[in-house]
C-alpha cells in the first residue's frame, strides 16, 4: 500500500464516523492526555484545532489555558510552512483559514520553537513504530524536524488510524507517543 491509497482509505473512513463516536472517543483521549505526566509538566504546548472528524481536542486546548500553560496553535504561512503562535483566548482571535481550519492571526505572538515542550500531532495514519502520515503537504514533517531534540511529539488518533506498519520516507518524522481512545503507545525518545 502506498501513502496515497492509505490516506484515501483512512480519510473516507474518518468522514463516515458517527458524531457520537467522535464525541466519546475524543473525550476519552482528552482525559488520557490530561492525566499524562508529559502534559502536566509541559509549560508550552503546541496543539491543533480539529478539522472535520479529527479527534476533537478543543476541550483540551481550553484546559491547557485554564492550567496557566502557554498554548500555541499552528498558522500556515506558505504552501509548505506553518509557525507556532500563542493563543490566550479560543473564542476570540482565531479566524478560519482558506482550508477551513481555525488559526491564530498575526496579532497573536509568535513563539520560538525552542520554547515548545510538547507538540500534539494530528495525522491520518500512524503505526506501532511511531511513523506518521498526514495529508501530504509535509507541514508537520518540516515543523517537527525544526523543533528541538528535547521536544516531545504525541500523535493523536482514533484506534482505527493506528496500523501495524505504514509506508514512510526518510523525511517523515516519527512521534514519541501515540494516544488513542483505547490505548497509549510509548516509543523511545532518543
Ligand atoms: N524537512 C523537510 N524539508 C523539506 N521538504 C520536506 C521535509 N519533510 C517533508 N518534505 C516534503 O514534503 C512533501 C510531503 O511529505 P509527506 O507526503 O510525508 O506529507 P505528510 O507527512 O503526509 O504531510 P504533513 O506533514 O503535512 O502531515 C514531500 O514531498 C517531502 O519532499
Ligand atoms: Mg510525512
Amino acid at each position: 500500500m502506498d501513502k496515497r491509497q492509505l490516506r484515501k482509505g483512512i480519510n473516507e473512513k474518518r468522514k463516515m464516523l458517527d458524531e457520537n463516536y467522535v464525541k466519546i472517543a475524543s473525550e476519552k483521549i482528552v482525559i488520557t492526555l490530561q492525566n499524562l505526566s508529559d502534559l502536566k509538566s509541559a509549560n508550552t504546548v503546541m496543539s491543533y484545532m480539529p478539522y472535520g472528524n479529527e479527534v476533537d481536542i478543543k476541550p483540551l486546548n481550553q484546559w491547557i489555558l485554564s492550567q496557566g500553560k502557554i498554548l500555541c496553535l499552528p498558522r500556515v504561512i506558505s504552501p509548505t510552512e506553518m509557525e507556532p503562535r500563542i493563543v490566550n483566548n479560543l473564542e476570540r482571535g482565531l479566524y478560519k483559514s482558506s482550508f477551513g481550519i481555525f488559526e491564530p492571526t498575526v496579532e497573536n505572538v509568535l513563539t520560538d520553537k525552542a520554547n515548545i515542550d510538547l507538540v500534539l500531532v494530528p495525522g491520518l495514519a500512524f503505526d506501532k513504530n511511531g511513523n506518521r502520515t498526514g495529508h501530504g503537504s509535509g507541514y508537520y514533517d518540516r515543523f517537527l524536524s525544526s523543533c528541538k531534540k528535547r521536544t516531545l511529539f504525541i500523535g493523536i488518533a482514533y484506534t482505527f488510524q493506528v496500523l501495524d506498519s505504514i509506508p514512510s520516507d526518510p523525511y517523515d518524522v516519527k512521534v514519541h507517543k501515540i494516544v488513542t481512545e483505547e490505548y497509549t503507545i510509548d516509543l523511545i525518545k532518543l
